[in-house]
């Protein structure tokens, strides 16, 4: 299981979700959210560029999921492991109360991977940021994902 918020996916996430596909035999890409938390993107374009994204992995399914825990969206898909990547001390930081969290409820396991440090700045909350005010995200994000930011920035692409 790949859980996040997704909003929007980036480059450093596909990266992650395409390296669990090579090391299990099916990947849930599980898209969390908060119905109470407007995020830029609503939940079915969340899905649709995450399908645009990971279109090229053929063990991968997408699967939204709303006001519920983690460990009880593995218990219902018979997840393994929920597999993370970590960017850095930062991520881990983040990260380890809430893989030991999980496993206290129901003993799922965490794997962590490291993340690819291409993408070590990469986070959807900085790629929303930069593009809003301008900034060109492009080899950050999908194909996808950079079209559907700049159609939200209203500005023009250059050709
Ligand atoms: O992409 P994100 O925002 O870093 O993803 C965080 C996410 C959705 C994986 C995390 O917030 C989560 O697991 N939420 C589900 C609710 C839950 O189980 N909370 C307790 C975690 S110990």
């Amino acid at each position: 299981m790949c859980p996040g918020s997704y909003d929007p996916v980036t480059l450093g996430h596909v990266d992650v979700v395409a390296r669990a596909a090579a090391l299990y035999d099916e990947v849930v890409v599980a898209l969390l959210h908060n119905p109470a938390k407007r995020g830029m993107f609503g939940v079915e374009e969340r899905v649709d560029l995450l399908g645009q994204a990971l279109a090229h992995l053929p063990n991968i399914r997408i699967e939204p999921f709303a006001r519920v825990l983690l460990v009880d969206v593995c218990r219902e898909v018979e997840a393994q492991a929920i597999v993370k990547g970590l960017r850095g001390d930062t991520d881990f930081a983040y990260e380890l109360p809430m893989a030991l969290m999980n496993r206290h409820l129901t003993g799922v396991e965490t794997v962590f991977l490291p993340g690819d440090p291409e993408f070590a700045h990469v986070s959807s909350s900085l790629v929303k940021e930069v593009s809003g005010l301008g900034g060109d995200v492009t080899g950050l994000v999908p194909d996808a994902v950079l079209e559907a930011l700049v159609a939200r920035s209203g500005r023009v692409p250059e050709a």
